[in-house]
């Protein structure tokens, strides 16, 4: 069967999620929320009318040519691999600089640390993105819709990593856009901070935390122009859904028990969501997996909305009395958030009802780790595999609590995403690592000098003697 994909507008729209409004969009409005009841929107496609696989395995004949760079072959990106899933923009607005390129591995070493038999335990490492996270594969499905309604300027609010991709992106579309960044005064790593100041985005240093950015970059974008690149444009979450279809591809489309992704803003879980109700609304996929998304206990809206205040997304009609009571307490205790994986301090995320929602289509779940876990299983995941952020560790540090509450079996298949790459936050590494009584710490062992610059003079036998001690040995004969 040969699948091609052309822009059908009324075939694809977007739509209020309030099942109380369903307002209907064309993709060409620049909307972020809906003008009639502020819900968020969704891409809404008309499945039935649009060529469409009969199964995942369709994907396969892509493979042949996933190695292709040439301009035009849109199977290099681990994104567009997939595009009859996210058909809102034709081959030629595509913008894609290679995104979605990554990384399934299985894993026993780290399963063992947490608990899981072999063979049960998936990494996901986003970490292997252009710009080293996650953000890519929506980046490029936003893009690609600010370059078919010609917009010029692109801009965010961002912990480090939307920002990061958004500035990338920005100068590598075709023509350049120019990209504008808010970040919060110093909250972002600097990592991620050197990417938007490498790749030429005029970089914005608010003062105060990404709920504060949020708030003024959605005050301005309209009256200067310019086109919202945070996770409430909702072109941003179809890219965002490739991450799941790669997931099934590399486990040659067997569905796993559970997916285990860190929450910030509440993008990604959104994004997974949709993905696994479509895909089984079309007959893709038999059965969804569970969702297990994971915060920090300094930034644990999402929990305290769905676990300790009961409230489910009940088809849209969701208890909102108490999530604003919520953040009526927030403001009156002059609450901030605060923890060591900058990416997810967030207290008033976004998509937190679109969070709700895959939370019910995929019989989810929230759980909240301490910044200490969180370290502790970044350590851990850096030893037996791949490097990533503190963020992306919380992943890992909520299935061992789940496995410990017996909620996830060590027999499960479970898939935990690692959402960005180590080298973004290299001081939350070296500080752990430096640290007192840090239990996955492995600290630098000073050696004097030797030469004749030392002083007192050290012999080669004294480095000898010293590295023996730091590794635990007797000096050799
Ligand atoms: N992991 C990393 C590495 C992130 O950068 C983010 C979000 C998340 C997890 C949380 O994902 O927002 O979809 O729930 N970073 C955003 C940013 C907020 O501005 O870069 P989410």
């Amino acid at each position: 069967m040969f699948v091609t994909v052309t822009v059908m507008s009324d075939k694809v729209y977007q739509v209020c999620i309030n099942p109380d409004c369903r307002q209907t969009f064309g993709i060409d409005e620049i909307l972020f929320g809906c003008p009639k009841c502020d819900s968020l929107l969704d891409v809404e496609y008309q499945w039935d009318r649009l060529n469409m696989p009969e199964s995942l395995e369709f994907f396969e004949t892509r493979w042949a040519t996933k190695g292709f760079r040439a301009e035009g072959h849109l199977d290099f990106s681990g994104v567009w691999r997939f595009r009859e899933m996210l058909q809102f923009v034709g081959k030629d607005d595509i913008v894609t600089i290679g995104e979605g390129r990554t990384l399934l591995e299985e894993n026993d070493l780290v399963a063992r640390e947490v608990g899981m038999k072999p063979q049960r335990l998936y990494l996901q490492y986003e970490g292997l993105n252009p710009s080293g996270s996650f953000k890519d594969n929506g980046m490029t499905a936003a893009f690609s819709l600010a370059r078919l309604l010609g917009r010029k300027r692109v801009a965010c609010a961002s912990t480090g990593n939307t920002s990061a991709s958004l500035a990338m992106f920005a100068h590598k579309t075709d023509p350049p856009m120019q990209g504008i960044v808010f970040i919060g005064t110093g909250r972002i790593a600097y990592g991620k901070l050197s990417q938007a100041l490498d790749y030429g985005a005029l970089t914005l240093q608010i003062e105060g935390d990404f709920d504060a950015c949020l708030r003024r970059v959605i005050e301005v974008s309209d009256k200067l122009g310019l086109y919202l690149m945070n996770s409430v444009n909702p072109f941003r979450l179809e890219g965002q859904k490739a991450i799941m279809y790669r997931v099934l591809e590399a486990r040659n489309w067997d569905v796993p028990d559970w997916i285990i992704c860190p929450g910030g803003n509440l993008g990604n879980c959104s994004a997974f969501g949709k993905a696994f109700k479509e895909m089984y609304e079309i007959g893709l996929i038999k059965r969804i997996p569970r969702l297990a998304v994971i915060v920090a206990t300094g930034a644990n809206t999402l929990y305290q909305v769905h676990e300790t205040d009961a409230v489910k997304w009940n088809g849209g009609r969701y208890d909102k009395g108490k999530v604003s009571a919520l953040y009526k307490h927030m403001d009156e205790t002059n609450y901030l958030p605060h923890t060591i994986a900058s990416a997810i301090e967030i207290s008033r995320p976004v998509n937190l009802p679109k969070a709700l929602r895959s939370l019910e289509i995929m019989n989810g779940l929230v759980r909240e780790v301490t910044d200490e876990d969180i370290l502790e299983h970044k350590a851990l995941i850096g030893r037996y595999g791949l490097g990533c952020e503190p963020a992306s560790a919380a992943s890992v540090a909520g299935l061992r609590q789940l496995i410990r509450e017996q909620v996830v079996s060590p027999d499960d298949s479970v898939v935990c995403i690692l959402t960005g790459h180590e080298l973004k936050d290299p001081d939350a590494t070296v500080k752990y690592h430096t640290g007192i009584d840090m239990k996955a710490a492995n600290p630098p062992e000073p050696i004097p000098p030797t030469g004749r610059c030392a002083n007192p003079p050290r012999k080669v036998a004294d480095d000898l003697q010293a590295i023996c001690a730091a590794l635990g040995e007797k000096l050799p004969d």
